[in-house]
């Protein structure tokens, strides 16, 4: 028998806890579950069954499609469309926004999701992830539309996403704090194994993509060159480093012990403001570092204040322990 709390045992009580709730968020947080168990599944059976590889697709970024991105898209819509709990849904693997087929009941909230974020980790066997966003659709909206998507992180209900690693996790937060719970496989249930998720304030870790180094501005060169001076530098103590190139992985390291993630503006494609996308990626990930005590910013400002522009749209991305994101902005101010 269990003793810890099931997920599901967890969001009903919050519900609880929320005078007038109806029910629906609870709904559609039970329906993400399942989504996300459906692709725990398929991500472990790998080379058992034919979703490994490439889809020989190109997604709206123009970059290719793994066959697993291509499905896990597949199952987050099919497993969301019909549960009435949604107004519409956008995923980074589709141009527009996904409507509601008029044979389902529409709900109140938007969701945006990244279906298998790090999906180039697939083949070599290294964790990957669903991100996930929601929003409440504005009032009196019918029939939503991408500008209805519009909103800053700010306005998130509800931010998550799910870890296919050594063991399925699921990273929850509402607004009260980050709780993490772990897929127990034999009775298909995630369990809460990981309460009030809290990111240390200070790091010796930092996480970057260092083959573009000669892209970085000056302010990005002068943050990592003080970190490998290490002892003998500025900053007088050694640093660490990681790079998994799976967002997911990075930021669940962050959360258990601290840490910086950078995937700043760099030169390569001056018409990219940066790598990651705002409104699945970027957003979902701060609201979840804010609420663990971390800081998350473009280096100009927090990234949940920005006003989003397009739903696929990128943005530069620090985030972790505070005092050292701090110290990457107020190199920028200085700059
Ligand atoms: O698309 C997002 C992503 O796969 C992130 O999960 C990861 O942090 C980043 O891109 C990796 O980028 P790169 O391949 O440039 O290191």
């Amino acid at each position: 028998m269990h003793s810890g709390t099931f997920l599901t045992q967890f969001i009903l009580e919050e519900q609880r806890s929320i005078p007038n709730a109806t029910g629906d968020f609870t709904g559609l947080l039970n329906d993400i579950v399942t989504a996300c168990k459906t692709i725990s599944h398929l991500v472990n059976r790998g080379g058992l069954i034919d979703i490994l590889g490439t889809a020989g697709t190109e997604n709206v970024q123009g970059e290719g499609q793994k066959k697993l991105d291509v499905i896990s898209n597949e199952v987050m819509v099919k497993s969301l469309e019909w549960t009435g709990h949604l107004a519409a849904m956008a995923s980074e693997e589709v141009e527009g926004i996904i409507s509601i087929p008029n044979q389902y009941p529409k709900g109140k909230y938007l969701l945006l999701f990244d279906p298998l974020d790090g999906s180039s980790n697939i083949d070599v066997n290294i964790s990957v992830g669903t991100i996930f966003s929601i929003l409440r659709c504005p009032d009196g909206v019918p029939e939503p539309t991408e500008k209805d998507f519009l909103q800053p992180g700010t306005q998130q209900v509800c931010a998550g996403f799910c870890i296919y690693g050594p063991t399925t996790m699921m990273v929850l937060t509402t607004g009260h704090g980050v709780n993490g719970f772990t897929l127990d496989q034999d009775i298909g249930e995630f369990i809460l194994t990981h309460p009030n998720m809290t990111i240390p304030k200070d790091t010796g870790e930092f996480a970057i993509n260092m083959s573009n180094q000669r892209f970085w501005e000056a302010p990005v060169q002068r943050y990592i060159e003080e970190c490998i001076q290490g002892k003998e530098g500025p900053r007088g103590k050694n640093f660490n480093m990681r790079w998994v190139a799976s967002m997911v992985a990075e930021v669940y390291r962050i959360l258990t012990r601290g840490g910086i993630f950078m995937y700043p503006w760099d030169s390569r494609d001056p018409s990219k403001p940066g790598r990651l996308r705002l409104m699945y990626e970027a957003n979902p990930m701060s609201f979840i570092v804010e609420q663990a005590g971390g800081a998350s910013s473009t280096s100009q400002q927090r990234i949940l204040e920005v006003e989003p522009e397009g739903i696929h749209q990128r943005v530069p991305v620090i985030l972790g322990s505070k005092n050292e994101v701090e110290r990457v902005v107020a190199y920028h101010k200085e700059a």
